[in-house]
């Protein structure tokens, strides 16, 4: 049973995989949105789509500050009773003394910066109003360190440590954080998944799927999501395991394969 229902919601990074599922579950679900990204075009598509609820459309680049700022003044303006922080980037993956330097930077602001704050932007109305949501988009990455995906990996060390410390200052409040924190998923992030219905494929999720579970989630008011049983498991054993030895596994594994 639901205990939590939003009539509006903004969403970053909406023009393509689990953004653009997070729009049409809350169109299902009766909600207004406001989705966000570079892509115009891609976001066009998705509210000409969507029939049944209003969608505003944004177009902010949320590596720079006056994107940043653009939806902060927008938020202002409009405010939304559920925020959802999904925008984000893994870079593609290399050693980190090989990798651009200005593309690790617009990780960090993208993945750190932006999410730090467009959930400033909103926390304080929400808390003046006595309701709202705040959904942020981690990743099983950030739960220990991660060669090839050095940055990427440690802004969602970032965005979960973040999320956890504003859910506990928030307890009471009326507004409720959540975290998501999926595995692999078949998105445009990841263009070279195996094929589904390979071994591999089997623990792959979908972004509909994940879009889904993160938001009944939040529905119940619950702080962490992670969908897939298997998914579960693994988060469980990494966090409940000494750092020490998961520092060593890991640092023997490279996922980026660089
Ligand atoms: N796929 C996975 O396996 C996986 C696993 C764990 C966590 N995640 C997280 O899930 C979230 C969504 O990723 P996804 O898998 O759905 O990947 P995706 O399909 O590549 O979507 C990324 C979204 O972020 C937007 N974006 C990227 N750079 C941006 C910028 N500078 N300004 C504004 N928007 C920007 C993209 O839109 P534009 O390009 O149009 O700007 C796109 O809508 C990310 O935070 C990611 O870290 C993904």
């Amino acid at each position: 049973m639901a205990r939590y229902s939003f009539t509006s919601a903004l969403v970053t990074g909406a023009s393509s995989g689990i953004g653009w599922e997070y729009a049409q579950e809350l169109a299902r679900r009766g909600t207004e949105i406001t989705v966000v990204a570079r892509r115009t075009e891609r976001l066009d598509e998705l509210a000409k789509g969507i029939r049944n609820v209003k969608v505003n459309v944004i177009t902010a680049d949320l590596c720079s500050e006056e994107g940043v700022a653009a939806v902060e003044q927008r938020l202002a303006e409009s405010p939304v009773e559920l925020l959802i922080n999904n925008a984000g980037a893994d870079g593609g993956g290399g050693a980190f003394a090989a990798r651009p330097p200005e593309q690790e930077a617009g990780m960090v602001r993208l993945n750190v910066l932006a999410l730090v704050r467009l959930t400033r932007a909103v926390v304080e109305p929400m808390v003046a109003a006595g309701k709202g949501g705040i959904l942020n988009v981690s990743s099983l990455a950030g739960d220990q360190p991660l060669r090839g995906f050095v940055t990427y990996a440690a802004t969602k060390a970032f965005v979960s440590t973040f999320t956890e410390g504003l859910a506990a200052e928030l307890r009471g409040t009326g507004v409720h954080v959540t975290l998501l924190k999926p595995g692999y998923v078949y998105t445009e992030m990841n263009p070279n998944g195996p094929d589904p219905s390979s071994l591999s494929g089997r623990f792959w999720l979908t972004p509909q799927a994940v879009a889904k579970a993160s938001l009944d989630a939040v529905e119940r008011g619950r702080l962490m999501s992670v969908p897939g049983l298997h998914y579960r498991a693994a988060s469980g054993l990494v966090n409940a395991l000494p750092h020490q030895l998961v520092r060593a596994v890991v640092s023997r594994v490279d996922p980026s394969g660089s």
